[in-house]
């Protein structure tokens, strides 16, 4: 019923003759890959160059941030509609690099959501713990409020789509991933949370990526769970032969 899901999370990594490199190895590698929905979200000054080159494949387009605004006078910002304007169907929001580098908070990841489902962009929203949070005992808590805050006010029809991610910030670039059953347990907490909350459908139908250390090596484990969907992947996505395996798992 969910179609799985991978996007990857290129970060502040690439240049253009890399990417130009990257999709060459890639596209033709995944162009059968039906069975799993793909994307990749490159740094701002990339997305009208892969824009161009994953046009007409089965490879969607992502950024890594947006501005809630329309436009006007904010210096060094992107809006909602300039990224549909270079071709981005998704937009992660609410990264922790963002939460613990660039002040962002469950307010400022809420108004952002919105923004981009205004505009016709699925937002893919991120939320995870600490190590010192899972090591105090608020896994849950902190989860909960990064989900339920994020999402307040924004299933005003029902029909939103929001793309979520379970990111433990312990297993970011790290190698260590969290434990195919750790995870279970944190993508089922959430899933019984959009039910409690916004109902049956949504909850449903709510596509949730793992993310956090994957690799080729530990996808399958990851993606027989039943309550992970995907992965957002940072490190392996970088590479052509091993985001090829990720998406082929
Ligand atoms: P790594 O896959 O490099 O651990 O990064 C995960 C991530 O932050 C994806 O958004």
């Amino acid at each position: 019923m969910r179609t799985p899901f991978i996007a990857g999370n290129w970060k502040m990594n690439m240049l253009s003759g890399e990417a130009e490199d990257f999709f060459k190895e890639f596209l033709p590698a995944v162009k059968d890959v039906q069975s799993v929905k793909i994307a990749v979200c490159p740094v701002y000054t990339l997305l009208h160059q892969v824009s161009e080159l994953v046009r007409d494949s089965n490879v969607k387009l992502g950024a890594q941030n947006v501005f809630w605004e329309e436009k006007g006078a904010y210096t060094g910002e992107i809006s909602p509609p300039m990224l549909k304007d270079v071709g981005c169907e998704y937009v992660i929001i609410g990264h922790s690099e963002r939460r613990q580098h660039f002040g962002e908070t469950n307010e400022t990841v809420n108004k952002r959501v919105k923004a981009a489902l205004a505009h016709g962009l699925t937002p893919i929203m991120c939320c995870g713990e600490t190590l010192e949070d899972r090591e105090n005992g608020k896994t849950f808590d902190v989860v909960k409020s990064h989900i339920l805050e994020g999402l307040q006010g924004v299933y005003e029809s029902g029909k939103e789509e929001v793309v979520l991610a379970y990111e433990p910030v312990w297993a970011i670039g790290t190698g260590k991933t969290a434990s195919p059953d750790q995870a279970q347990e944190v993508h089922a907490f959430i899933r019984n949370l959009l039910q409690e909350n916004f109902g049956e459908d949504i909850a449903q139908r709510t596509i949730i990526q793992y993310g956090g250390s994957v690799k080729p090596k530990n996808i399958a484990e990851l993606m027989s769970q039943p309550d992970i969907d995907g992965g957002l992947v940072g490190g392996a996505s970088l590479k052509a032969d091993s985001f090829t395996a990720l998406v082929k798992y």
